[in-house]
């Protein structure tokens, strides 16, 4: 059946069953390989997008059920790598093998959006669910209080609702990490 989707401010149509977990529909069929499978439970968080700002497991998500709603994957975080948690990350060198790394970003950056400054207690529950086997919780923090330090965060896509194409930028991470 098909679905308009509205993916990091573009919208397109993408003709997939009903159930079928958002997850798959980035991957394989919108082709934004930023959004990692991991558990497929909804208990590691390395699938974690925002629809409609809010973070969420989209390997727990059907499509059917964001028909319509804005979607933001790691790709559509900033256009160009400059979101303060992206900037914040590569600065504290966070990632360790980088699988779980996407779905951290995307959860601290629902932190974010509701509570620029968040204590320790905000951001241990905030990413409670996003689980690392590396073990760079340290880090996250880290980076995440670094992110609400910046001055002068530059506007992201999610939050200026730019009208664009899906971009390619992958948060930071490094090639082997994507
Ligand atoms: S893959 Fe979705 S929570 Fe683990
Ligand atoms: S950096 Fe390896 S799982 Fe988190």
């Amino acid at each position: 059946m098909p679905y308009t989707l509205n993916v990091n401010g573009a919208s397109t149509t993408v003709d997939v069953p009903a159930d079928t977990p958002l997850l798959w529909v980035i991957r394989d069929v919108l082709d934004l390989k930023g959004t990692k499978f991991g558990c497929g439970i909804g208990l590691c968080g390395a699938c974690t997008v925002h629809v409609r700002g809010r973070a969420v497991r989209s390997c727990q998500t059907p499509v059917s059920a964001v028909a319509d709603a804005p979607i933001t994957t790691l790709e559509g975080l900033s256009a160009d790598g400059s979101h303060a948690l992206q900037l914040a990350w590569q600065e504290i060198d966070v990632p360790q093998c980088g699988y779980c790394q996407a779905g951290q970003i995307m959860s601290a950056a629902a932190l974010l959006s509701t509570t620029p400054q968040p204590t320790d207690a905000d951001i241990d529950r905030a990413m409670n669910g996003n689980l690392c086997r590396c073990g760079t919780y340290r880090r996250i923090r880290e980076a995440i209080h670094a992110a609400a330090a910046m001055p002068a965060r530059r506007p992201t896509l999610e939050t200026a609702r730019v009208s664009a194409a899906p971009a390619t930028t992958t948060g930071g991470l490094r090639a082997s990490e994507r």
